[in-house]
C-alpha cells in the first residue's frame, strides 16, 4: 500500500493567507495541516508517499515534510502542472504508483480519526475502491454519495439539486482501477476530472466499490471558517483538565 497526497490545487477559497503560503501549509495548532496528514499516514504503517505539488509550491511543501518525516517515510514529489482535478493528479503520479492499491488523502483535509483500520477493511473486503462519507449541512459544495440497500447507487460533484448529505471525505482507497478510470473520464463543465466521475466510472464497470461512515469529525480546511473550526477541535484534543478564569469583556468560544 502506498499514499499519494494532494498538495496541488490553487486555494483560491482561502485568500489571502494562500497569497503567501500553500493552502496545506496554513498552520492549525501550530503545525502546517500537511504534518497532520502526513502524520496520520505514517501512523498506519505506509512508508512510500507520493506527493503531488505545483511548480510554484514545490519548494516550501518539500522542505516542511522532508524537515520532520524525511527519517521516517520515503517520498517522491510529483510535479502536477495544472490543478485539472483529483483523477488527472492520479493521472500524473501513475510511475509512481506502479499499479498498486495506494490511499489518497486530500493534503488540505483533517480527520479525526486514525486510517489503518479503513485500509484493513479495504483488504478484507477485497475492495478495488473505498470511500469515507460524512453527513454534512450544505451538501451543495462537495462530492456526494446517495446510498440505497447498503450500496452506493450515484455520486455527484456539488449537486444542484439535492440527491443525499452524505458528503465524500477527502480520503480515498484506490485499486490501479482508478487509473484507468481516469483515463476514461472526461473534464465536467468546469474543467476539471472529478473524482466523483471516476468513481461512478467504476460502478458502471461492475467494480466492488465499498463505503464508511465516519463517525468522527472531518473537516476540509479549505475555508476560513473552517480554518477557525478546525484550530477549535484540534486544539480541543490537547485539553487534560479544567481550570476556573474569570474574563471580561471578551468572546470565548470553544473549549480553551
Ligand atoms: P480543492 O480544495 O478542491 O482545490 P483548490 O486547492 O484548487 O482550492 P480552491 O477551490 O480554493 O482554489 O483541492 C483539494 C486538495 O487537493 C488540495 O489539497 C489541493 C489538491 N489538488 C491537487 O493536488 N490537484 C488538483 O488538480 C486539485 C483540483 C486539487
Amino acid at each position: 500500500m502506498k499514499a499519494l497526497v494532494l498538495s496541488g490545487g490553487k486555494g483560491v477559497r482561502l485568500r489571502p493567507f494562500t497569497y503567501i503560503m500553500p493552502k496545506q501549509l496554513v498552520p492549525v495548532a501550530n503545525t502546517p495541516i500537511i504534518s497532520f496528514v502526513i502524520g496520520n499516514i505514517i501512523k498506519a504503517g505506509i512508508t512510500d508517499i507520493g506527493v503531488i505539488v505545483t511548480p510554484q509550491n514545490r519548494k516550501k511543501i518539500e522542505a516542511t515534510i522532508l524537515q520532520s518525516y524525511a527519517d521516517k517515510a520515503d517520498f517522491t514529489f510529483i510535479v502536477q502542472e495544472n490543478p485539472l482535478g483529483l483523477p488527472h493528479a492520479v493521472k500524473v503520479a501513475r510511475h509512481f504508483l506502479e499499479g498498486e492499491d495506494f490511499i489518497m488523502y486530500l493534503g488540505d483535509n483533517l480527520i479525526g480519526a486514525e486510517i489503518g483500520k479503513f485500509i484493513q477493511i479495504y483488504q478484507e473486503k477485497e475492495y478495488d475502491a473505498f470511500i469515507l462519507l460524512k453527513k454534512v449541512k450544505d451538501p451543495s459544495i462537495f462530492g456526494v454519495a446517495k446510498i440505497e440497500g447498503g450500496r452506493i447507487i450515484k455520486l455527484v460533484e456539488k449537486p444542484k439539486e439535492f440527491i443525499s448529505d452524505l458528503a465524500l471525505v477527502g480520503i480515498y482507497i484506490f485499486s490501479s482501477q482508478i487509473i484507468d478510470a481516469a483515463d476514461n473520464i472526461k473534464p465536467s463543465a468546469r474543467g476539471e476530472l472529478e473524482i466523483t466521475d471516476a468513481i461512478s466510472y467504476l460502478l458502471k464497470k461492475g467494480r466492488k466499490v465499498g463505503f464508511h461512515l465516519l463517525d468522527k469529525w472531518w473537516i476540509d480546511t479549505g475555508k476560513k471558517d473552517d480554518l477557525l473550526n478546525a484550530n477549535r477541535l484540534v486544539l480541543g484534543q490537547f485539553v487534560v483538565e479544567k481550570k476556573e478564569a474569570q474574563i471580561k469583556d471578551s468572546d470565548i468560544s470553544g473549549k480553551v
